[in-house]
């Protein structure tokens, strides 16, 4: 397995992503995580992520240099390159200019790091960094340049050390995947045995080993992750899995027949069904600001939840589906960010609740995630479905929320979702759904002039929800949308559609 040693990158997260894709086992540290744990965790490689910040500058993140000690290959990225640079005596300057973007890097063939990654002597690279090498640290020979970068990347003459200044984890370096390649598996001797189907053999072995003949508790959302949760447990401990699933009347339409058809009656999963459509309404009456639906709903919930556990219970586990991505953005080497909006589904439950974690997920990416849930034989409907908020419809309605207007909400999107899935959209796009809006227009219909809703249709590509782009759907697709929506759906007389991305926007619009 491989050690990523994080600097504060916005990249490490893909460098993890680009290693796992090679079936190669990693983990993301922290650059502070101290030494012990690192040989602990006896690593076959190490690598050093980029990082905002500039190795001469005060407080600027170092790594113990011990690591250099270990016997095994180092590779460094970016600041990375920076800190093996400092470390073996060589020189880094701010450079005048910044260098940003793509790069042509002429490379050396003969060395393990580039070997069979391009049949020409030069590969399209990104580039992204203030500072860059001077002079080359002692035993060290250049094995690629780029116009601006006489040492874009190096090598240590006797000893696995390796540096690059581009980025080879983002899509804009299409080469990078074949270098990773290289480095964890020619130069670091790791086996190619990270898959889905070894995966569930060696987390079902773990999970029966730490839960015993106890009994696991698990909210189950019908979303992918507490779904593949759900599945991998019961195949772990069989009945003694509960798993609650409560039906907020915040879901989309037939939502929750799908999870109580899928999961009690083909998978036979002990299922808490528990309607509290009427509690969850009742709560929201009146609401109208964002952040005190996300409250109200979140809160709701674990009431609901807390005493379906103390009727069914008593449990000593509760099952999350924490996703590495969770992990890592809590041990990360970060400064704090602004809080947009708070996303309910991390948070509160555990503490007040007297249990033990398990969270088998913990060390998937989503799309490693998907993969196992297919293999669980979860149906690919569920497994592929768009994102969905944890406060649902309640934050696609904008203003209060009324069964009414829920009801309304509900069937415009069936049919939109219907309409993308008919014109093979729907796995191209990240997440489309319907908005509906406060506010009302005037139409004609017939003779007669109506005053009704109006709805924003918004569909966007993304590759982890962080930044969005609008989604370029065929105007025909658009018009039928609309169409269908404003002759089936009594209440809407306007559809539009959304063309923000994220920034400015968000994808959700509250
Ligand atoms: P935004 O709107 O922040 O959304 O661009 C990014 C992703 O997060 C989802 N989202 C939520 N998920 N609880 C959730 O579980 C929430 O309160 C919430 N708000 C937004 C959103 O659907 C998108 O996938």
């Amino acid at each position: 397995k491989i050690l990523i040693l994080d600097f504060g990158s916005q990249y490490t997260q893909l460098i993890a992503r680009r290693i796992r894709e090679a079936r190669v086992y990693c983990e993301i540290h922290p650059c502070t995580v101290d030494f012990n744990k690192i040989e602990e965790f006896e690593p076959k490689g190490i690598i050093l992520s980029g990082g905002p910040g500039s190795v001469y500058a005060e407080d600027s993140p170092q790594v113990d240099e011990r690591i250099f000690d270990m016997g095994v290959p180092v590779l460094g990225i970016c600041y990375g390159m920076q800190i093996i640079c400092k470390h073996f005596g060589g020189v880094v300057s701010r450079s005048a200019e910044r260098e940003y973007g793509r790069s042509e890097l002429h490379i050396n063939n003969d060395t393990d790091l580039f070997r069979g990654v391009s049949s020409e002597d030069k590969i399209t690279v990104w580039m992204s960094h203030g500072d860059k090498l001077d002079s080359m640290p002692e035993n060290f020979s250049v094995i690629g340049y780029t116009k601006n970068a006489p040492i874009a990347a190096m090598k240590h003459i006797s000893r696995p050390f390796y540096a690059i200044q581009f980025h080879p984890e983002v899509v804009h370096t299409p080469k990078g995947s074949e270098i990773f390649r290289n480095f964890v598996v020619d130069i670091c001797g790791c086996k190619q045995i990270w898959t889905s189907g070894n995966f569930i053999h060696t987390e079902i072995d773990k999970i029966r080993e730490i839960v015993g003949d106890k009994r696991v508790l698990c909210a189950l959302s019908g979303g992918v992750d507490s779904s593949v949760v759900a599945v991998l447990l019961h195949e772990a401990i069989g009945s003694n899995l509960t798993c609650v699933f409560v039906d907020n009347g915040l879901l989309r339409k037939g939502e929750a027949d799908d999870v109580v058809k899928t999961f009690r009656d083909s998978f036979s999963i002990n299922l808490v069904h528990v309607d509290a459509r009427k509690r969850f309404l009742n709560v929201l009456k009146g609401v109208t600001d964002p952040e005190e639906k996300r409250k109200k709903i979140g809160n709701t919930f674990i009431e609901v939840f807390e005493e379906e556990a103390v009727k069914h219970g008593p449990f000593e586990f509760l099952a999350q589906g924490t996703l590495y991505p969770d992990v890592i953005e809590s041990v990360s080497f970060k400064g704090p960010s602004a809080t947009i909006k708070t996303h309910h589904n991390v948070g509160g439950l555990p503490e007040r609740m007297n249990f033990s974690l398990i969270e088998p997920l913990r060390e998937l990416f989503k799309d490693e995630v998907r993969k196992v849930g297919l293999e669980l034989g979860i149906p690919e409907k569920m497994i592929m479905r768009h994102p969905f908020p944890g406060p649902g419809l309640a934050i696609r309605i904008l203003g209060e929320v009324t069964e009414d207007r829920l009801a309304i909400l509900r069937l415009a999107d069936a049919i939109a979702i219907n309409e993308i899935k008919g014109a093979g959209l729907y796995n191209e796009i990240w997440q489309a759904f319907s908005v509906l809006l406060p506010v009302q227009s005037v139409g004609v219909m017939g003779d007669n002039r109506t005053y009704e809703n109006v709805l924003a249709f918004r569909a966007v590509s993304s590759v982890d929800g962080m930044t969005a782009d609008w989604s370029r759907i065929p105007y025909e697709v658009l018009g039928s949308i609309s169409n269908r929506i404003i002759n089936e759906v009594q209440g809407i007389n306007r559809v539009v559609y959304d063309i923000s991305s994220k920034p400015p926007a968000t994808i959700e619009w509250e």
